[in-house]
């Protein structure tokens, strides 16, 4: 059985308050922080880069007894790029878009190179195929579950057959959903077999982050 991890997204964190409110998620019970670093080219916005990475990871430093895990989800042309920048701002994993890259497998071999999780993200028009001849080398696949680019949008429940066919291929991968995740939606991603949850404008328009950590977790451990 894969391990339920829930990452808020922190593109719907009030960035002006950023370490304040990454603590906030991580003490009500976030595993991981999910780090949307966008470059105006591969999407149509621009959010943030390794030198806030870098600033975040001096206001949340590793360690073994409480999370502090950056899954950082590359929404860029050229992801080959900024692998190296990306480790030293202090990111744990490392997640490339299919569509960006001309040689997916160089690129896992890039990222792991550099101590980070690698994994592959594929947009909503791109067929899960392309994630078939590299799970066994991925610390985790993405399925998009909207357009990359903004948070708040609606979830493509569409999706979900990609989500459910790579979990036949491959029990124990972390697959992950990312956009639209709340508590309408985990029902349909938990039961196609995803466990890792992004979750951004669900975790911080909560009125209780923790009670809705809890629910999400708790449908994907069912
Ligand atoms: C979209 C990003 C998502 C986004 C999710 O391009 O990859 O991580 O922040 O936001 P919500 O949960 O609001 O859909
Ligand atoms: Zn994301």
């Amino acid at each position: 059985m894969v391990k339920p991890l829930i990452a808020p997204s922190i593109l719907a964190s009030n960035f002006a308050d950023l370490g304040c409110q990454c603590h906030k998620m991580l003490d009500n019970g976030a595993d991981w922080l999910h780090i949307d670093v966008m470059d105006g080219h591969f999407v149509p916005n621009i959010s943030l880069g390794p030198p806030i990475i870098s600033s975040l990871r001096k206001e949340i430093p590793r360690s073994d007894t409480k999370p502090s895990f950056f899954d950082c989800h590359m929404m860029v042309s050229e992801p080959e790029k900024w692998v190296e920048e990306i480790a030293k701002a202090g990111g744990d994993s490392y997640t490339f878009h299919y569509e960006a890259t001309k040689d997916p497998l160089a690129l896992v071999k890039l990222i792991k190179s550099h101590g980070l999780k690698a994994a592959c993200a594929i947009k909503p028009g791109t067929s899960v195929d392309v994630l078939y001849p590299l799970g066994e080398y991925l610390d985790m696949a993405l399925v998009m579950t909207v357009e990359p680019g903004f948070g708040g949008q609606k979830f493509m429940a569409d999706m979900m057959p990609k989500v459910e066919a790579l979990r036949t291929k491959f029990p124990k991968l972390n697959i992950q959903v990312d956009g639209g995740l709340g508590k309408e939606t985990i029902p349909a991603a938990a039961g196609a077999g995803a466990n890792v949850i992004v979750a951004g404008t669900s975790c911080f328009t909560a009125t209780d982050p923790r009670e809705l950590i809890e629910f999400l977790r708790e449908n994907v451990s069912k």
